[in-house]
């Protein structure tokens, strides 16, 4: 079987151009939205995520500010600029990029920034909206998950959805998201873990199988059926002496071997990860509508 390599910038771009257009009418009737991103300490991975963040906002027309802050800020000092944004106006989106440095806890900060203006949808009161099918802002990667799904024409509705992994970031909401009776949802899900026993045995009944593990290229073909959907929410960096730099990402699936059987798999780098700018850009975009009424 000849996979279908589903393009994450391929989707992420026609998006864009969706949510470009929608900015530039925004514009018109004197609105513009705004994006803060708060990075705390010098994790490498996120310094990379967060520039991604301004350079989409700069192309898509919506007004970014990056503000980097040392890994000696208390938790207190953090807090007060969460407050100073909840206040002003000209910014409709806060995001606090994770992981926080140890002394910092996350769960304080998350609660903190104002849920309409928690465009990453990790504030309680948002995660509990989507538990329940409430309108509310959807985690990014989760979201953007969904989107490849349906734009790839793979629609969930009816599939077994076995979910690798159960981080707050993407296996649970992504389980909730794909569960919910809803358009673009309707699935049987599963949620798989560490301490789950006979994994092979519940992934290879997976009509569509997402890992968001962490695990370098863990998904071996062995452990899934023929005609299954992948979708590899992994981006783990390792040694390649071959590579540019040193190393290159892989995903948590063995890419070249679960191909052979897949229907359709996304590919590491260039799958997942451009929809999760993406869909953050959305939320942002939606966030503006809200604090403006702005009615379509
Ligand atoms: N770190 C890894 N993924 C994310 C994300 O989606 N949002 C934030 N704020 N931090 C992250």
């Amino acid at each position: 079987m000849t996979a279908q390599i589903i393009s994450g910038n391929e989707v992420a771009k026609s998006i864009r151009a969706e949510i470009k257009a929608e900015v530039a009418k925004l514009k018109q009737s004197g609105i513009e939205p705004g994006l803060v991103v708060i990075i705390v300490g010098e994790d490498p991975a996120s310094q990379v995520y967060v520039r991604k963040k301004g350079e989409a906002c700069n192309e898509l027309g919506i007004c970014s500010e990056t503000l980097r802050l040392p890994a000696t800020t208390t938790e207190d000092e953090l807090l007060k600029v969460i407050d100073q944004y909840n206040e002003n106006s000209k910014f409709d989106g806060i995001l606090v990029q994770l992981p926080l440095p140890k002394h910092i806890s996350e769960e304080k900060v998350l609660i903190r920034i104002d849920p309409s203006k928690d465009v990453d949808g990790f504030h309680p009161i948002n995660v509990g909206k989507l538990v329940v099918g409430a309108e509310s802002y959807k985690p990014c990667t989760p979201h953007g998950v969904q989107e490849l799904l349906m734009r790839s024409g793979n629609d969930p509705a009816g599939k077994h959805v076995v979910v690798l992994g159960r981080s707050n970031i993407v296996g649970k909401p992504v389980a909730c998201i794909l569960v919910q009776k809803a358009k673009g949802a309707d699935a049987t899900v599963t949620i798989c873990h560490s301490r789950t026993k006979n994994l092979s045995e519940i992934t290879r009944q997976a009509d569509i199988l997402i890992a968001a593990i962490g695990s370098p290229n863990f998904v071996k073909a062995d452990m899934v059926k023929d005609g299954v959907v992948v979708i590899d929410v992994g981006v783990n960096r390792i040694n390649d002496p071959a590579a540019k730099g040193g190393c290159r990402l892989v995903g948590d699936v063995d890419f070249e071997a679960v191909k052979e059987k897949a229907k359709a798999i996304t590919p590491v780098p260039g799958g997942v990860g451009p929809m999760t700018i993406t869909m953050l850009m959305k939320n942002t975009v939606h966030a503006a509508k809200i604090h403006h009424k702005y009615k379509e």
